[in-house]
């Protein structure tokens, strides 16, 4: 029983400095100039803008960024009067993090320092609010919901930017593309795109848990990763296709690759225990709607591409006949 303790602890830790390894690279080349410039964006984008939504009034606020980065988050927030505290398992990224916010003429509201996230140096009830962007997917969801729910005041609330895997598509292209043929890899090799039933474990140790959409980001990752942004027109098509997708047709904006999540009022003891048969706690959760969608709508093009607006069905066919 102790050894497999033991070998559990080890087993997170070599996960820890892994991860603090590929963030302390994946950073390096911040300079300056980059922590001056980058910006949190809200009027020019929805994920940015509904976060700060969700946020709320800063001012005053004591608000921890867990896995902070480079920062620009935790000087957004210093910046609108909060009381930030950024932690991360990675020394370059906390160490960039300072500079940001002396940069940006924060750092006398900002405490940054190197600490893991499922074992954080903070009395509960600290937070008045959680933030993060793109953490919960690289940890293990239990401790890490446990660990949020325990530093946050009763009233408090967590907001998460997250990647999602809802998208079997995109998911296919992750799995079995990226990394291979000259097709980027991002990511470090302990995290997975955040998936329902993960969530699912997080939000346990909370009354409520809301997810939204905001956008619709499926073309855009594609071209990110096979076109690199490079054509402008492609550019112009992908980004019409994905806000059309979210404006026209809003059962799909689900199996977009990002999501903004919102976790209310943690709780001592978390709802729905696993069970032996349910082992997650969460309705298992399939992607089945996704491809019917998918088969509907390529059905629908198929057809609106035969039809012709103002001809009749048999159009082609008489053209044929006439050229005979
Ligand atoms: C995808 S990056 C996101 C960084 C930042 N939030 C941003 O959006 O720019 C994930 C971050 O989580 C940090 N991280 C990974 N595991 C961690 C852990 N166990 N404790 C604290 N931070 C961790 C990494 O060092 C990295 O900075």
């Amino acid at each position: 029983m102790t050894l497999q303790a033991d070998n559990v602890q080890s087993t997170l830790q070599e996960i820890e400095s892994r991860e603090a390894e590929f963030w302390d690279t994946a950073t390096s080349h911040l300079t300056d100039d980059d922590l001056q410039t980058e910006k949190v964006n809200p009027d020019q984008d929805a994920l940015d803008r509904s976060r700060v939504a969700l946020l709320g009034r800063l001012v005053g606020k004591r608000v921890l960024d867990v896995g902070c980065g480079s920062g620009l988050w935790s000087v957004f927030m210093a910046s609108k009067g909060a009381e930030v505290w950024a932690v991360d398992i990675s020394p370059q990224s906390v160490a960039l993090t300072k500079r940001r916010a002396e940069l940006n003429g924060v750092s006398t509201n900002i405490n940054a320092a190197v600490m893991s996230a499922v074992e954080m140096d903070f009395p509960s009830g600290f937070f008045d609010l959680v933030h993060g962007q793109d953490i919960i997917h690289h940890l293990d969801a239990t401790s890490f919901g446990k660990e949020v729910a325990r530093v946050l005041k009763p009233t408090g609330r967590a907001v998460f930017s997250e990647n999602c895997a809802n998208n079997p598509l995109l998911m296919f292209a992750r799995n079995n593309l990226c990394g291979r043929w000259g097709i980027p890899k991002w990511s470090s090799d302990d995290e997975y795109p955040l998936t329902r039933a993960r969530l699912a474990q997080f939000g346990r140790f909370f009354k409520h848990t809301d997810v939204e959409y905001p956008s619709f980001l499926f073309f855009h990752y594609l071209n990110a990763k096979f076109f690199r942004y490079e054509s402008d027109l492609v550019n112009r098509l992908v980004g019409g296709a994905d806000r059309a997708i979210w404006a026209y047709l809003p059962f799909l904006r689900q199996y977009s690759y990002r999501q903004i999540i919102c976790c209310r009022n943690p709780l001592l003891l978390p709802k729905d225990e696993p069970t032996e048969a349910n082992p997650d706690g969460v309705a298992p959760h399939g992607e089945k709607g996704f491809l019917v969608a998918l088969i509907a709508l390529l059905a629908l093009g198929v057809i609106l591409w035969r039809l012709k607006p103002g001809e009749p069905a048999g159009h082609a066919t008489r053209i044929d006949e006439r050229s005979e």
